[in-house]
């Protein structure tokens, strides 16, 4: 006989292992009121008093019938098989109950518990306890499996988040490929753009300038192609490419091997931009400090885990959010750029900021004329709309209002607003301090042990921006891609710009097979170096 918990904590499997036994027992724990633990004791029980083939699956009807219950006991004799109609509850001792339901001392620092269900059988028949001894056993067997399900379940969302925040390996193929024909083949570092068309790129009147940083080539260019290839007037489009020192190579051949013309793309990393070499940086400075607090927060990473195996009434997922406070993707540079856009584009009255997550369905220069009512930054609103999941944030889902500074500055029910999709008034936004407002506030965070916020940028985005955002047509941002299948497709597919935020990104194994045909229809797959990085449609 063998026992199974599933890591979700509400489904228990028996499988019978002995002759004449067709049926195995597989109960769904629906109930707020009632633990799988509860069942999962009164199914043994029963499985051991009263011998397997009588507890069929007529459990089915469980979640039902315990509805009231609060006690094992009342489960055990809601769940007591019927033979020819009649209960067997009282089979089970309410003794047996009561020690199982006790938090238990007996197994604390023991070595020799039952490991598995066929160990534990094996020890009562040769042994043959009594009856206190047998639950006793039981549930030391018991708290040991859900401490190991627990465990498994923590490294279950940390696998997720690794999948999630790690470089597949075609992705990889395809930066390296991509750097090797920038040093090799003259065709890959031509100047981007050609010297005749380099003063478009400080021109206001007569272009839309749009800006991507990221240092993900695949991505970037899914952003760029659908950008031009849904533009009516795609010779009016100028596209600023910011990408790392590590990226640069990489993104320069692609760009120049993969001519968008007529539109005008034009690639630097950040070590090109005048303003960075000038002098200091506070978003750097600020993110090198960030690396040091999270290295350290809470004992790092080794202490989470250690002082949550054992810790029963943390939920595995708060586990898993603790840990990803530590890593550095939610703090990633490219992130935080956005906040110096003025000083990067001095030229430039009015950018629209895509992120690489992102694809664009649909011509944006409608998004030049929309009035920002001199306000610095047009986004779209998160706290209203049909799917409640996604579009339920409000600044208490992004900062932590127990924190004195944010409770005084700050409304907890405020809407918050999205980043992926922006439109940004560079003009206004000079008049303003918001960047030395975000630095300030990095600074307070920092100062503070993380205990405003501890993920991305959005939060201090929420903060330097408080007052200077105009709300947009949710049509221009569709969020949510990344987070649930349960997207409509039929909305994403009527969206202007979609939003693969969230962990599953379409370049992923994780990305949700529905809605990545959406992201996919950009990839040239019969690109030779797509095609020789073996990355492909499904
Ligand atoms: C967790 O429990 C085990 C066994 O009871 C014990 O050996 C270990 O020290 C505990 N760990 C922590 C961090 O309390
Ligand atoms: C920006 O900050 C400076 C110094 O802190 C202050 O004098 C100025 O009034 C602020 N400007 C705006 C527009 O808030
Ligand atoms: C929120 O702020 C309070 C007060 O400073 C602090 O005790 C708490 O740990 C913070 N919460 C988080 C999740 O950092
Ligand atoms: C998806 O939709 C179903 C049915 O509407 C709902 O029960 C489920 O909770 C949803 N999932 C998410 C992640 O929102």
């Amino acid at each position: 006989m063998q026992l199974h918990i599933s890591p979700s904590l509400r489904h228990v499997t028996v499988f019978p292992s002995g002759k004449g036994v067709r049926e195995f027992i597989k109960v769904k724990v629906g109930g707020r009121r009632m633990s799988y633990r509860m069942l999962f004791y009164s199914l043994l029980l029963l499985t051991f008093l009263l011998r397997f083939v009588f507890v069929l699956t007529a459990v089915d009807t469980i979640d039902g019938e315990s509805k009231y219950c609060s006690t094992i006991g009342c489960v055990g004799k809601r769940l007591g098989p019927r033979i020819w109609g009649r209960r067997l509850e009282s089979l089970v001792p309410e003794d047996m109950y009561r020690i199982l339901e006790e938090k238990g001392k007996e197994e604390v620092g023991r070595t020799d518990i039952p490991q598995t269900l066929e160990e534990f059988t094996a020890v009562m028949r040769t042994k043959k306890p009594d009856l206190k001894t047998f639950a006793i056993e039981l549930r030391s067997m018991v708290n040991l499996m859900e401490q190991r399900t627990r465990s498994a379940k923590i490294q279950e969302y940390l696998y997720r988040h690794v999948a999630s925040s790690s470089i597949p390996k075609q992705l990889h193929c395809l930066a390296l490929l991509l750097a090797n024909e920038h040093t090799n083949n003259a065709n890959a570092r031509l100047q981007l753009p050609p010297a005749e068309l380099v003063p478009n790129l400080v021109d206001n009147s007569l272009f839309y300038h749009f800006v991507i940083a990221s240092d993900n080539v695949l991505a970037a260019s899914v952003v760029a192609t659908s950008l031009v290839r849904n533009s009516i007037s795609p010779e009016r489009v100028v596209l600023h490419m910011i990408t790392d020192r590590k990226t640069y190579a990489t993104m320069h051949a692609w760009f120049s091997l993969h001519s968008l013309a007529p539109a005008v793309v034009e690639v630097k990393a950040l070590h090109h931009f005048d303003w960075f070499t000038k002098g200091k940086v506070p978003v750097l400075e600020a993110m090198e400090k960030d690396e040091d607090v999270r290295a350290k927060f809470r004992g790092g990473s080794s202490e989470i885990v250690k002082s949550s195996v054992n810790n029963t009434h943390e939920k595995p997922h708060v586990v898993a959010s603790k840990l990803q406070t530590l890593s550095p993707k939610y703090n990633s540079v490219m992130n935080h750029i956005r906040i110096n856009l003025p000083e990067m584009f001095p030229s430039l009255n009015k950018v629209v900021f895509l992120d690489d997550d992102i694809v664009i369905q649909t011509d944006l220069t409608p998004l030049w004329e929309i009035d920002l009512g001199g306000k610095v930054n047009g986004a779209v609103e998160t706290c209203r709309g049909d799917d409640k999941f996604v579009m339920s944030k409000r600044f208490k889902s992004y900062l932590n209002f127990s924190h004195p500074l944010i409770k005084e500055n700050f409304d907890p029910n405020e809407c918050a607003w999205a980043y992926g999709m922006n439109i940004f008034d560079l003009e206004a936004w000079r008049k303003t301090n918001i960047s030395q407002t975000y630095n300030y506030w990095l600074q307070q965070n920092l100062k503070s042990d993380l205990s405003l916020w501890q993920l991305g940028t959005l939060p201090p985005g929420l903060i330097a921006f408080h007052g200077h955002v105009q709300i947009i047509d949710p049509f221009w941002h569709m969020l949510g891609l990344g987070y649930q299948e349960n997207t409509s497709l039929a909305d994403a597919e009527s969206a202007g710009v979609i939003h693969f935020n969230g962990r599953a990104k379409p370049w992923l194994d994780i990305a949700f097979p529905s809605l990545r045909p959406l992201w996919a229809k950009y990839v040239d797959f019969s690109d030779k170096f797509i095609k020789k990085c073996h990355i492909r449609a499904s």
